[in-house]
């Protein structure tokens, strides 16, 4: 069976029970602790939990899925054995609450067996015992029924069925979430196929797990419980290419002679034939035999393994809108892409080639992931800009790795510090660079550099002390009452003195503390005969608004009431930059692409700035429509919304960005129904109280980050009062109307460059009469004429044009000519063939000429040139040359 076709069969096989077959989700996960999804049932967990009701009990799907960095972590297992991917499919079905073990087994049986006719007797199941601490029962149900089926099979179940405690047979998705105990298939695939499970879970290449079925049946809570969940669900996990591969090195189980491979599949045909065309080398199939020791046969192999898995990881991500990058899940991406590239150095690929192997990709899988076809293009340029931005910088980085491994004979910390902050390489990069060559890194020490540089970071942000303090959980949270009004009584309850500052801090505030980019509230704060102005507000690790103010406090209380007024304006003016920060991130997303993602944003009342993934400078036609696109919404006067709700809960197309970061309740602000997105900031009613837009600056800030900053409402206002009133006082200087001042400044352009003109030939006028009264006065001596003088000039060049003008009418000697321009000495010397016969270089002279003036110059023995600091002695050294 080709890969098209047993992926089909399986999706076909749970059609034909009832399934629901839908399409793989992203591989952005939902969740807010994963770094991608990383099994098929991530986006099932809402219903896993009864948070939401499915609509159809049964599902089956094959399932995109990336497994490096977090939990599940496969990256460092690449390339060196055969069975292990960063990216992989995950073929699956589920029950919601509906079948549950029985119907999981025996379907599972059925089709391995009866459909792809796996050979049964090489079959092996794994059933749930717990060990020591672990969590839930020995799984005596699916022991029964794994029993009946090999009993049925003519197979000893006492061989058949093996037992795993919590590390194998207990499936978790992270630390917390649905959870319970699991079977899994293992096949033996040796070439006797008579290990009678003594390989399962070994780690052995010959006998490999395919699919793990998961009975959910717990929530684990962080408090580390293991809480029952109301309904018990199946969740199960083929390895796709994994059942791939040993269909096709086994010839469709006809021949175990050879070591099983998943690269053996016609998955990976396509990019191996790439792989010789641009290599020269062909795919060997060999893995390492010892790992110290690797041959040059061995790592090619490797690197066609790595190279392959890397490309699929990356096209498949970047379709999904997960860009490489600097932080959490990107940089995971961009640690994978830079192995790649330099992997494919080892081979001799040139910069680009990665790249090149995407519409490989998409020939193969963009039938299966449409999106896949869909960002061809996009995905193409994202990987060509990192691999260019890397490329600037590689071949130095490997020289000093080079030569820091020669020199001191292992990576110090400081040093792979300096290869990952200076020449980007991944902190995994190095060592693996130092693995190959037997030396060692210290990670300990590269931690330590990190760690300064961090503090460092946050020293030049120049927070307040409190910011960083440890939180407190006896102190509760300030409730934040600034959405729905700006000015409140309120009761202190807390002063918290800082040495630049005192903090005020209230039960409840209208102040918006800074966060998420938008700046703190300032306004007035007024006790009964005591008055503060608060200069800006900010959050404590405890999510207590913090209210800066300065003055004495000697007239306030704890528990004392004081009136809280936020400064209206100032926020209605960062509430505009806000709210079209959101319809500029929809507009950049439209016109650019859905790769776009924020990076980082900063909203006050001037401005709005806003840094998001791109891998190009964007176009002026793009910018001009991102623009239109903004102001055709503020001018629909679209209506902006909030609502809180749960995080699993949120509509599908809510734009979560910082996955990491979100409590368990968001807030999603939809503008106009077309902008949703997390976000706890404040915002305009409608968007016709923004008014205009308009970009000032778009430039970028690190490889694959833009930064466009906008102004809006009353900023625009006063930038375009700015602006006309320039364009006022220029049309006055010019003496025309503001509409016919570009006329006007055309007409005086072109009466300057006529003066200019004129001016260059009345210069060069003046400058041969200067040079004919010069030769008047030239001296004479042995046959040589001398011209020394000190003249005027408006700089060096016309210096030198003068001196190459009385030289050239001079027949035979010298021409030493000095100035003072701008405060300093220029001189310049010439010296005719005949004079330097005589000995008389003009670099002689004016080496001896500057000397004496505190200068240097120099030049060859017909022209040379100098300055000097010694203005006042110039007339008399001179004066003094003879020949
Ligand atoms: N969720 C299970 C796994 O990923 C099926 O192995």
């Amino acid at each position: 069976m080709t890969s098209n076709e047993i992926r089909q069969s399986f999706l076909d096989f749970f059609s034909s029970k009832q399934h629901a077959i839908v399409p793989s989700a992203s591989l952005m996960p939902d969740a807010p602790n994963l770094l991608f999804t990383n099994a098929g049932m991530n986006q099932f967990v809402p219903y896993f939990l009864g948070e939401r009701e499915s609509a159809n009990p049964r599902i089956a799907d094959t399932q995109k899925c990336i497994r490096a960095g977090g939990k599940h972590n496969d990256l460092e297992d690449v390339g060196l054995d055969t069975y292990h991917h960063t990216f992989f499919e995950m073929l699956g079905n589920w029950s919601i609450g509906d079948y549950f073990k029985k119907e999981a087994i025996e379907w599972a049986w059925e089709l391995i067996t009866e459909v792809w006719k796996f050979p049964k007797e090489r079959l092996y199941a794994s059933v749930y015992k717990p060990g020591e601490g672990d969590p839930a029962e020995f799984d005596q149900e699916a022991y029964d029924f794994w029993k009946a089926v090999f009993e049925k099979a003519g197979l000893d179940p006492e061989i058949h069925i093996v037992f795993g405690n919590k590390k194998d047979n207990f499936w978790m998705m992270g630390d917390t979430g649905p959870c319970g105990p699991c079977s899994e298939l293992h096949v033996d695939l040796t070439p006797d196929g008579d290990t009678k499970g003594s390989l399962v879970n070994a780690d052995s290449p010959y006998c490999i797990e395919i699919w793990n079925l998961v009975f959910i049946q717990f929530n684990a809570t962080p408090e580390g419980d293991y809480v029952p969940l109301k309904a018990q669900h199946v969740d199960t996990g083929m390895g796709f290419e994994r059942v791939a591969g040993i269909m096709a090195t086994s010839k469709n189980f006809t021949d175990f002679s050879t070591p099983p491979s998943n690269y053996n599949s016609d998955l990976f045909d396509t990019l191996f034939q790439e792989f010789e065309k641009l290599s020269g080398h062909s795919y060997q199939r060999t893995l390492p035999a010892d790992l110290d020791n690797i041959t040059d046969v061995e790592m090619k192999d490797i690197i066609f393994r790595v190279l392959a898995d890397h490309i699929r990881c990356l096209s498949c991500s970047i379709a999904d809108g997960i860009l490489p990058g600097n932080e959490n899940r990107n940089y995971v991406l961009r640690r994978i892409l830079r192995r790649a590239v330099m992997y494919g150095r080892k081979l001799g690929l040139e910069n680009g080639f990665f790249a090149n192997l995407v519409p490989v990709v998409v020939n193969q899988l963009g039938h299966v992931f449409p999106e896949l076809a869909q960002q061809e293009e996009i995905i193409k340029k994202i990987i060509k800009s990192e691999e260019d931005a890397f490329g600037r910088t590689l071949d130095r980085g490997i020289q000093l790795f080079d030569k820091i491994a020669t020199d001191e004979g292992e990576i110090s910390g400081l040093n792979a510090f300096t290869l990952y902050d200076t020449y980007g390489f991944p902190l995994d990069l190095t060592e693996l660079m130092a693995k190959q060559k037997g030396i060692s890194v210290d990670t300990k020490g590269f931690e330590v550099e990190m760690e300064k540089q961090r503090s460092k970071a946050r020293a030049s942000q120049k927070k307040s002390d409190i910011l960083v303090a440890d939180s407190d959980s006896a102190l509760e949270a300030t409730k934040f009452v600034g959405f729905d009004t700006m000015a409140d009584e309120a009761e202190l309850i807390d002063i918290v003195e800082a040495d630049d500052a005192a903090y005020l801090v209230f039960n409840q505030t209208p102040f918006y503390a800074e966060m998420g980019g938008q700046v703190g509230d300032t306004g007035a704060i007024e006790f009964e005969g005591a008055h503060f102005q608060a200069v800006d507000t900010i959050k404590d690790p405890n999510g207590r608004h913090l209210h800066k103010v300065s003055g004495d406090l000697a007239g306030i209380a704890l528990g004392q009431v004081a009136n809280l007024i936020v400064d209206h304006d100032r926020r209605k003016s960062i509430e505009r930059h806000h709210s079209a920060t959101h319809v500029l991130h929809w507009a950049l997303r439209k016109v650019l692409g859905t790769h776009v993602r924020q990076a980082g944003s900063l909203v006050d009342n001037q401005r709005l700035r806003f840094d998001f993934s791109h891998f190009e400078a964007i176009k002026p036609e793009q910018l001009a429509l991102i623009e239109r696109l903004c102001n055709e919404q503020l001018l629909a006067n679209c209506k902006v919304e909030w609502f809180e709700t749960p995080f699993d809960q949120k509509p599908k197309e809510v734009m979560a960005f910082f996955g990491d970061k979100y409590g368990d309740v968001v807030r999603v602000v939809d503008i106009g129904g077309f902008s949703k997105e997390l976000c706890g900031g404040t915002h305009v009613r409608g968007t016709g109280e923004i008014g205009l837009l308009k970009i000032t600056s778009e430039t970028g800030i690190s490889a694959g980050t833009r930064r466009i900053e906008a102004i809006v409402g009353d900023s625009l206002y006063s930038h375009i009062n700015d602006i006309e009133s320039t364009i006022a006082i220029a049309s006055k200087s010019l003496s025309t109307a503001p509409n016919e001042l570009l006329k006007k400044i055309d007409v005086v352009l072109a009466r300057n460059a006529e003066l200019e003109k004129q001016l260059k030939s009345f210069k060069q006028k003046a400058s041969g009469n200067l040079a004919d009264d010069l030769l008047k006065a030239a001296k004479e001596s042995n046959g040589l004429k001398l011209v020394a003088a000190k003249v005027e000039a408006s700089d060096p060049n016309a210096l030198r044009q003068l001196g190459a003008n009385v030289i050239g009418k001079l027949e035979e000697g010298v021409v030493l000519l000095g100035a003072e321009i701008k405060g300093k000495v220029s001189v310049v010397a010439f010296a005719s063939q005949g004079a330097i016969a005589a000995g008389y270089k003009a670099g002689d002279i004016i080496r001896e000429t500057t000397a004496k003036l505190n200068g240097r110059g120099g030049g060859k023995p017909d022209f040379a040139m100098g300055g000097a600091a010694n203005v006042a002695d110039l007339q008399k050294t001179i004066d003094a040359f003879s020949l």
